[in-house]
């Protein structure tokens, strides 16, 4: 009698515990010869990694393994590739090491993010009730991790992923959006400078074009991403509603920002501008450019939203400088210098608006990507300064002692000058 319901209550918990383990191999994690191989400081480990799921599955949530068990880990992410194709890959990644990547892995495998996690960012995610990531089938994805100088011995680092169960479909899919700038634009950033803005644009006629009219987005999270120079970023919707203000942005813990309902929207009348800054004040000699590596900058923000818009991962836009001559780090690098230049850079008012999906088009080089010249100035864009604060907490506590202090004493001095003024008075009064 009772083991037909056990068996039913088993095979029950089976079908409502779906997930999937994807780590790095454990031949790389003891493989150490990729952090003497690797020329810079940081670098990036990626492993492709292909789902068995002959039917749709949707995910959701997801746990990080291990990622912050060791502090080697500086960011984790997981990309879904664009073909079906099975590729196999395990190994070095990230710019630097393209050449070493099958090209149909680093064409594929390397733009549509769909979990970004890095240090200090929350271990365990839920997606909103309702609401589940589209894994289609046979997915393959790529997982990639940033290292920063040594790939901690025999560790397993990954992501748990967790299912729907099969036959349960939510009710609303999710995206995500990528904003901000290709990771090789022409970001530049002269040294000596305490504050540099660099805006991006997801253009109006973008957001038009994918969510037609009335089409409404709800964002649930975003995670915004930059490298050690950034101080703060900021997410506006048409100039003047703060979707995000990140400030101060600390490079050691990025993590999704998480809305509560009612979520931020998003509609065809909308523009959307990031505005990243920096701070080059601790570099002499040398200018900053866009990159992967943590010594160069990027400028980024992944929206999470639903419900899901197709073939819209991208929103991107790129500074179209006039003076091709300003992005030259081979000078000798004064206070003056760099202010002019900041300054040239800042008044830049075209851009190149990237959006829709990085898929290349049959066998060729071309992408269909909407691009589009459009001009934009920073006027409207508040002006900010960086101010970074060197003093211990335990330079406030005294602080904060020594005020409390004074307003005790000079509350007692009142007291007494009162009590003594009032025994005057009542004194003076009885007689
Ligand atoms: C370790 O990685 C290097 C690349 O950096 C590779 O040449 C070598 O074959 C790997 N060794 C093993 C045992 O996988
Ligand atoms: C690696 O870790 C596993 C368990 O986490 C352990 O069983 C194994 O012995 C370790 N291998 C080495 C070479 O340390
Ligand atoms: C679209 O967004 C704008 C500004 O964010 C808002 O004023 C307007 O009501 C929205 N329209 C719809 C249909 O949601
Ligand atoms: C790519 O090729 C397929 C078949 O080979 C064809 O159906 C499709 O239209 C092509 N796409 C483009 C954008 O040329
Ligand atoms: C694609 O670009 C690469 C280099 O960027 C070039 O070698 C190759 O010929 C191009 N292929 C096509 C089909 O245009």
């Amino acid at each position: 009698m009772f083991l037909p319901i056990h068996l039913i209550s088993i095979s029950f918990l089976f079908k409502y515990v779906l997930s999937e383990d994807i780590l790095l191999p454990s031949f790389i994690m003891n493989n150490q010869s990729f952090s003497t191989s690797s020329s810079s400081s940081s670098f990036y480990l990626c492993h492709l990694h292909q789902l068995k799921n002959s039917k749709d599955f949707f995910l959701q949530g997801y746990n990080i393994i291990n990622g912050e068990n060791t502090g080697n880990v500086h960011h984790l992410l997981l990309y879904e590739c664009s073909i079906k194709d099975n590729l196999i890959y395990s190994g070095l990644c990230g710019m630097y090491n393209a050449h070493f990547m099958p090209s149909s892995v680093y064409h594929h495998c390397q733009t549509r993010i769909i979990i970004a996690w890095a240090q200090g960012g929350q271990l365990n995610y839920n997606y909103p009730t309702d609401t589940g990531l589209k894994m289609n089938t046979y997915t393959q994805l790529l997982l990639e991790v940033h290292f920063e100088s040594s790939i901690p011995y025999n560790h397993s680092i990954g992501i748990h992923l967790r299912f729907y169960p099969l036959d349960k479909k939510p009710k609303y899919e999710i995206g995500i959006l990528t904003l901000g700038t290709l990771v090789h634009s022409s970001l530049f950033l002269p040294p000596r400078l305490n504050t540099i803005r660099f805006p991006t644009y997801c253009f109006n006629d973008c957001l038009k074009y994918f969510l037609k009219n009335q089409f409404v987005i709800n964002i649930f999270s975003i995670l915004v991403h930059a490298h050690r120079r950034a101080t703060r970023i900021i997410l506006e919707n048409n100039n003047f509603n703060r979707l995000i203000d990140q400030n101060p942005f600390k490079y050691h813990q990025q993590e999704n920002i998480y809305f509560k309902k009612p979520y931020p929207q998003i509609n065809s009348t909308n523009e959307l501008t990031l505005i990243c800054y920096y701070s080059t004040r601790y570099d002499y000699s040398q200018a900053i450019y866009g990159g992967y590596n943590s010594n160069d900058e990027m400028c980024q923000a992944f929206l999470y939203y639903y419900p899901k818009i197709e073939s819209f991962p991208l929103c991107l836009s790129l500074p179209v400088y006039k003076n091709k001559h300003l992005l030259n780090n081979k000078q000798k690098w004064t206070n003056k210098l760099s202010l002019s230049i900041k300054y040239e850079l800042e008044s830049n008012i075209n851009h190149l608006s990237l959006c829709g999906d990085n898929i290349y088009i049959n066998n060729s080089n071309q992408t269909i990507f909407h691009k589009k010249f459009y001009q934009r100035s920073m006027q409207n864009i508040p002006q900010y300064s960086y101010t970074y604060v060197h003093f211990s907490s335990f330079f406030y506590v005294i602080i904060i002692f020594l005020l409390i202090s004074t307003i005790y004493c000079y509350l007692l001095a009142k007291k007494h000058l009162h009590s003594f003024s009032n025994g005057g008075t009542l004194s003076s009064s009885t007689n």
